[in-house]
């Protein structure tokens, strides 16, 4: 037999099959069962303390929600589409475990705000663990790190040779940027833990209710302080998608560097085995499936921020059914940056680094071209004339297919009488790192002290 419709008492006809199947939304929001269940315990807590509902009919819902528990872990919990959402089906078989204290529970409360206080609940705790994850893949960008203080490759601008600098001073910027998307995500969990039960359908509720007692039993910082937009703003989770989107950004550039720095050209590094594939044609591949993965996976996740905003974007106050959409989007991008992260800490573990390569690559691209001009600044000629000294110097190095220092001092004073013999020291790649010796520069004893307070901040 049929579940009969929760409203069937207004409607002359049943819904139809197709439109059942249209608006149900359990096929993916049972994922949000144990919050609905910890939600709605925290509600009927309230209710009988504030005499709404007996002890007696409290504690048959506590009994009947803990048997529900145990039945949906253990993968016995029976869904139906009928129900529609996962917040009917644990309130049907609460009923038919306990009768009537299960049809009280839903006192002073609408769906409207028990799914937005479900969704706040998974979002806090999924937060919570993303956070982990991403300290996790710091600490794993601080051990390379450590081991590469003096490890020298180009910087690039452009992806021209730029300047040299430290491999750990590279990964650094990622740690940097790490850090920022932790801190948002912290700053995003403020505004997502906050209680929404209380709004009711959208106005509040008749019933002497305590809000700020459910929102303590639930560990909410506080609550929703307008009931309408309690029930109907979904811009914690848009907030939430933007951090995601922003943590893919950053992890997809680096992806794209460490396909680069892989490929034979650069020769950089190497990424273990067990995170690449080989080609089912070409023998000799080693394909970096994983960084590419992550590249492409960022725009399933700028593309959820989109379609949370175009979500909301037009809806009138307050809750409409709309709203229901914004699940998928939300769990796919938890599901993305929690597989991203987690496999993205272990295969930067397993790189292996190539210092030779990524030194003679310093070496070809005049990387030291400012640091002569600087020194000739120092030596008292203005930046433009010592600019326009080196381009000349530069030029001729070229033609003649060598280094800068492999040009001899004669020829060198060709371009500025100020050059002397301690030019050398100053087109050495080291003389160039340890020269960028403050706070944010590349010289090892910068980049070794930026990881011992980068160690601490994770402390
Ligand atoms: N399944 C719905 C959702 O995800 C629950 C709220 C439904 N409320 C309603 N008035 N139809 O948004």
């Amino acid at each position: 037999m049929q579940d009969k419709d929760t409203w069937s008492g207004r409607f002359a006809e049943p819904v139809a099959e197709l439109v059942k199947r249209y608006t149900a939304s359990v096929g993916f929001d049972h994922k949000l069962a144990m919050f609905d269940i910890q939600g709605s315990v925290a509600h009927a807590q309230m209710l009988a303390a504030c005499n709404i509902i007996s002890v007696q009919d409290l504690n048959d819902i506590k009994r009947g929600l803990g048997q529900i528990e145990n039945e949906i872990i253990a993968g016995e919990f029976v869904w139906s589409l009928d129900l529609e959402d996962v917040h009917l089906n644990i309130e049907k078989r609460l009923t038919t475990l306990v009768g009537d204290a299960g049809k009280r529970l839903h006192t002073g409360r609408s769906r409207n705000d028990q799914v937005a206080t479900d969704v706040r609940l998974y979002l806090r705790h999924e937060i919570d663990g993303l956070l982990e994850l991403i300290r996790a893949l710091q600490s794993a960008l601080l051990d390379l790190a450590a081991q590469h203080t003096h490890t020298i490759m180009p910087g690039f601008t452009h992806l021209q040779v730029a300047q040299p600098i430290s491999f750990a001073h590279h990964l650094m910027a990622y740690f940097e940027m790490l850090k920022r998307d932790a801190e948002r995500l912290q700053d995003c969990r403020k505004r997502v833990n906050r209680l929404p039960l209380g709004a009711a359908a959208l106005a509040g509720t008749s019933y002497p209710i305590k809000r700020e007692y459910v929102a303590d039993l639930l560990g909410f910082d506080g609550v929703c302080e307008n009931s309408l937009d309690a029930v109907s703003d979904r811009d914690f989770a848009i907030e939430f998608t933007a951090c995601g989107a922003l943590i893919m950004t950053h992890l997809s550039r680096f992806s794209e560097e460490l396909i680069l720095w892989m490929s034979p050209r650069f020769g950089f590094i190497d990424i273990a085995d067990r995170f690449c594939t080989g080609s089912s044609i070409m023998p000799q591949k080693k394909n970096p499936d994983v960084p590419e993965l992550v590249r492409g996976k960022t725009g399933r996740v700028n593309g959820h921020l989109v379609a949370l905003l175009t979500l909301m974007k037009g809806q009138p106050l307050a809750y409409n059914k709309d709203n229901q959409e914004d699940k998928e989007p939300l769990f796919d991008t938890v599901e993305t940056l929690t597989q991203t992260l987690r496999i993205y800490a272990d295969m930067i573990a397993g790189i292996k680094v190539k210092p030779e390569a990524m030194r003679s690559a310093a070496l070809q691209g005049y990387a030291t071209a400012t640091d002569l001009a600087d020194y000739l600044v120092k030596k008292g000629l203005p930046f433009r004339d010592a600019h326009e000294a080196v381009a000349q110097a530069v030029r001729f190095a070229e033609q003649r297919g060598c280094d800068l220092g492999d040009i001899s001092i004669a020829e060198l004073q060709q371009f500025s009488t100020h050059i002397a013999g301690d030019v050398y020291q100053v087109l050495s790649l080291e003389g160039s790192l340890a020269s960028r010796d403050h706070i944010g520069g590349t010289a090892p004893n910068q980049v070794a002290a930026a990881i011992v307070r980068a160690r601490n901040s994770l402390a």
